[in-house]
């Protein structure tokens, strides 16, 4: 008698232990595959399949409240050598994937993160990921953020990704694209930063552009030829603008500053003209190495800005820089 209750006592408890298990058997599988995959690292070993992978204790994994899927996967911060698993791709509910400081992560990004309908973040950074920024990206409907910077990615930029109407952040800087800024990318709805500095991109920036409101933009040290002044614009609502080591080639005198404008640094380019009205308005200018004209205008930050924000032009002149003859 004892001894059948003490059995029965034992199938309740570890029906018990299940039953608050909320990590989702399907999701649990994929985590474990996945640390697999990468060959059990230390810095998954907190991924036990004795605990519930939804109870915070296995590391950069959350699971959403109510649905118990897995919801977010942080990664930070390892020498570990590997590659994005393929199997990424089998947690259908994720909406942000953050993988950051890995400088042995290789390889490509892998096509079954097209299968993440549902991701809203995207950040691969400070990777050694390379090969190009795949076209399928531009599947992820619902993604709001892109943070692809510091890797190794090349190719050139894929026109897909304007179709990301949802996309509000897109950052590849500092990578090794090539190649000119798609004319589709003038039709993103809802784009407010973006940013691509530090990479050998080429050509034309395409007119398109100007239907965009960005906050914040950032093409410095690419290649860039011509007009920028698309970017600028009395309706626009942007906030900073960074065009520096570029071969722009524009009159700049002829932009209409936007007017929550804070930041324009356009040094080391081509750019002729005088200052453009408003300047006074700015916190940080920086015009140095070009071929502008003209005297600097009086007031606002103008005079403290130093000669180094001026120096290099053509026939810029008047305090900080000498008089104007
Ligand atoms: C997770 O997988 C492990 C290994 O297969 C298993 O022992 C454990 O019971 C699973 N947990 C859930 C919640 O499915
Ligand atoms: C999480 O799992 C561990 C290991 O099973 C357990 O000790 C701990 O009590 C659990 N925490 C919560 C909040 O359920
Ligand atoms: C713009 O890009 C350049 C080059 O990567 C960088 O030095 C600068 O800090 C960036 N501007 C801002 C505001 O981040
Ligand atoms: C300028 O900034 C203010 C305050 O942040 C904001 O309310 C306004 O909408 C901005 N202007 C434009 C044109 O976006
Ligand atoms: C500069 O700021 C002043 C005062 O806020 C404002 O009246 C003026 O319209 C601004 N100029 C430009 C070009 O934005
Ligand atoms: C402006 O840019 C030039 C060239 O890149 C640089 O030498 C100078 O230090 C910058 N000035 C300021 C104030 O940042």
């Amino acid at each position: 008698m004892t001894t059948k209750l003490f059995l029965l006592f034992i199938l309740f408890s570890h029906a018990a232990i299940s039953l608050s298990e909320k990590c989702n058997p399907q999701d649990n599988k994929t985590l474990l595959q996945i640390k697999k995959e990468l060959n059990n690292p230390t810095f998954l070993s907190s991924w036990n399949p004795h605990t519930d992978c939804c109870n915070l204790t296995w590391a950069g994994v959350s699971c959403k409240y109510k649905t118990n899927r897995i919801q977010s996967i942080t990664l930070l911060v390892s020498d570990h050598a590997f590659q994005i698993p393929p199997s990424i791709g089998n947690l259908p509910y994720l909406e942000s994937l953050f993988l950051f400081e890995f400088p042995h992560l290789t390889g490509p990004i892998p096509e079954s993160i097209s299968k993440l309908t549902n991701l809203r973040f995207l950040t691969i950074s400070s990777t050694s990921i390379s090969g190009p920024i795949p076209n399928f990206l531009g599947k992820l409907k619902n993604l709001a953020d892109l943070d692809l910077s510091f890797n190794k990615l090349s190719g050139t930029l894929p026109p897909s990704l304007s179709q990301l109407n949802e996309l509000v952040r897109f950052d590849f800087d500092n990578n090794k694209l090539t190649g000119p800024i798609p004319d589709s990318y003038g039709y993103f709805k809802n784009l407010k930063t973006f940013t691509l500095s530090l990479n050998q991109l080429s050509g034309r920036i395409p007119l398109s552009l100007s239907r965009l409101d960005l906050y914040y933009v950032n093409l410095s040290k690419n290649r860039f030829q011509g007009d920028a002044s698309m970017f600028f614009g009395s309706n626009k609502g942007t906030g900073l603008i960074y065009l520096s080591r570029n071969m722009l080639a524009f009159d700049l005198g002829k932009v209409e500053l936007p007017k929550n404008l804070t930041t324009l640094d356009v040094s080391h380019n081509n750019i002729h003209g005088n200052l453009p009205l408003g300047v006074e308005n700015l916190s940080v200018l920086n015009v140095s190495y070009n071929w502008l004209c003209g005297e600097i205008p009086k007031g606002g930050n103008l005079q403290s800005f130093g000669v180094y924000s001026y120096f290099h032009n053509k026939c810029l002149c008047g305090s900080p820089l000498p008089k104007c003859k």
